[in-house]
């Protein structure tokens, strides 16, 4: 536990929700079963994240390469998306969730990006909590579009550094994701946050995702609270601009062990 009695609180979570399918199965339920049960899990644990303090919290929904699987499931999985504006929007907004797509819009049925625009524009102003939804998201794909449009806009080579690159990828003006967690046990990145994650703290649980609980958040925050991050540097000669500290009450539970993952 820290000395002054506080716990930092990752400023930006981002998980990959993985094990809906595997979920599904073990219940002997259609994969789309899966999908809906991990849906149904968002709003606790969105609730739970704005609870905890956490400023951004990005799910990564739909990969780019999440195309290549059967058509009933993309169906499906758009078929989510337009149901969570459609049903969702209006609360989210009055709880006062500014929402953001990351990934590629254009590939998305038109009445969709159309969907996703609006929500984008409607919550722009609030502040509780940022929510990127990955959608048709890839790693590679996003520094592949940044290097584009920085070829583009001429800008000269002399000029491109991290800032610059970090300014052209989907979460331009967002702080690098503090914390990814990753259920259902796999132990790879997918290319998720690429870029963005160079000094990110990973916590992977075997919880599929939609068992992923508050009490597994809670989990995965203390864990993260017990790292020690230096960010390439060394011990006393770190910290970063981002941090922020919770009360330890507000995530300790009592007595837990924070250090698994
Ligand atoms: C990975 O599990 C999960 C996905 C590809 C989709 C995640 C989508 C949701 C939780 C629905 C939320 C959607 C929106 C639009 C916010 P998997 O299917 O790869 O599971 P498996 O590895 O067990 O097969």
């Amino acid at each position: 536990m820290t000395e002054d009695k506080s716990l930092s609180v990752p400023r930006h979570v981002a998980i990959i929700m993985d094990g809906n399918g595997r979920w599904a199965r073990a219940r002997g339920l259609p994969r789309l079963a899966g999908h809906r049960a991990g849906t149904e899990n968002l709003r606790p644990i969105l609730e739970a994240s704005v609870e905890f303090g956490i400023e951004i919290l990005t799910i990564w929904a739909f990969s780019t390469e999440n195309w290549r699987r059967p058509e009933g499931e993309v169906r499906g999985l758009l078929g989510i998306l337009r149901q969570m504006i459609r049903r969702e929007l209006k609360e989210l907004h009055k709880q006062g969730v500014r929402l953001r797509h990351i990934g590629r819009l254009d590939r998305l049925p038109p009445a969709l990006q159309k969907q996703v625009q609006e929500a984008i524009e409607l919550t722009r102003d609030n502040d509780r909590i940022i929510l990127n939804v990955a959608f048709d998201y890839g790693g590679r794909a996003e520094i592949v579009q940044a290097v584009r449009r920085i070829v583009e806009a001429g800008i000269p080579a002399d000029q491109v550094d991290e800032a610059l690159l970090s300014s052209y990828m989907y979460t331009a003006g967002q702080p690098d994701p503090d914390l990814i967690i990753r259920t259902s046990g796999e132990l790879r990145t997918s290319g998720f946050m690429l870029w963005q994650s160079a000094y990110t703290e990973y916590y992977v649980t075997d919880t599929f995702w939609p068992d992923f609980d508050k009490e597994e958040l809670r989990r995965a925050l203390l864990a993260y609270a017990h790292r020690d991050r230096r960010f390439g540097g060394i011990k006393d000669d770190y910290g970063s601009p981002h941090e922020v500290h919770a009360p330890e009450e507000a995530l300790d539970d009592g007595g837990e062990e924070g250090d698994e993952g």
